[in-house]
């Protein structure tokens, strides 16, 4: 079976899309584990609910951030993971972390790499008046959202959005093509790097 680790520091709203597509068979994979750095992620909540064994690493407890990584990369490694898959993970991993877990590493981004890298992205788009907006998964480098791109959502920008209405929207297309792209590397389907594959958001009624 294809082993998932999921790390998460917040909601989970991509963690918990994942386990339903993995429960409805959309996903031909497990999910090991789920780690958190934060003991209070709800996410934490869905996947015990879904009885899927939690871990909590604590960021604070470390010295400092290889002293963190290295932990997390041993709790990691000890799934023998097929792929490990940040969902609303809220640090910056050490470039030793990603480079032992390189090409089984993703990450979802909310915005049309390589446009907005780094935060706020929404903000970004708005002031730039961008009319399409959206999130992009991707392979984990060590140079920061500039990896490979799997799978891109599309959203449209509207005239009266303000960034929570347009990240409510980019949220919704997150849920689509996070389990797909998940979906896609079990497969092992071949990818298009220079010119990922686009899904785009149906219009809201
Ligand atoms: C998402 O917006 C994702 O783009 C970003 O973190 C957020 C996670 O949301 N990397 P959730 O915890 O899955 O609800």
């Amino acid at each position: 079976m294809f082993k998932l680790v999921v790390l998460i520091s917040g909601n989970g709203s991509n963690l918990q899309k994942i386990i339903e597509q993995i429960e409805t068979g959309a996903i031909n994979a497990e999910i090991s584990a789920v780690i958190s750095n934060r003991p209070d992620a709800y996410g934490l909540k869905r996947a015990q609910q879904a009885n899927i064994p939690t871990v909590v690493l604590d960021h604070t407890q470390f010295a400092d951030r290889e002293a963190f990584d290295q932990s997390l990369a041993q709790i990691v490694d000890s799934y023998n993971p097929n792929l490990v898959v940040l969902a609303g993970f809220m640090r910056i991993l050490s470039d030793s972390f990603v480079e032992q877990f390189s090409n089984r590493l993703i990450n979802i981004h909310p915005s049309l790499l390589p446009r907005y890298k780094g935060l706020h992205t929404h903000k970004r788009a708005l002031e730039d008046k961008q009319q399409e907006h959206g999130a992009s998964v991707h392979f984990v480098i060590p140079e920061l959202d500039a990896g490979t791109v799997i799978l891109q959502g599309v959203v449209p920008v509207k005239v009266n959005d303000t960034e929570e209405t347009l990240a409510e929207r980019v949220h919704k297309i997150e849920h689509i093509i996070y389990p797909k792209a998940i979906q896609w590397l079990v497969e092992e389907r071949e990818l298009s790097p220079e010119k990922p594959v686009k899904v785009f958001l149906e219009e809201e009624s």
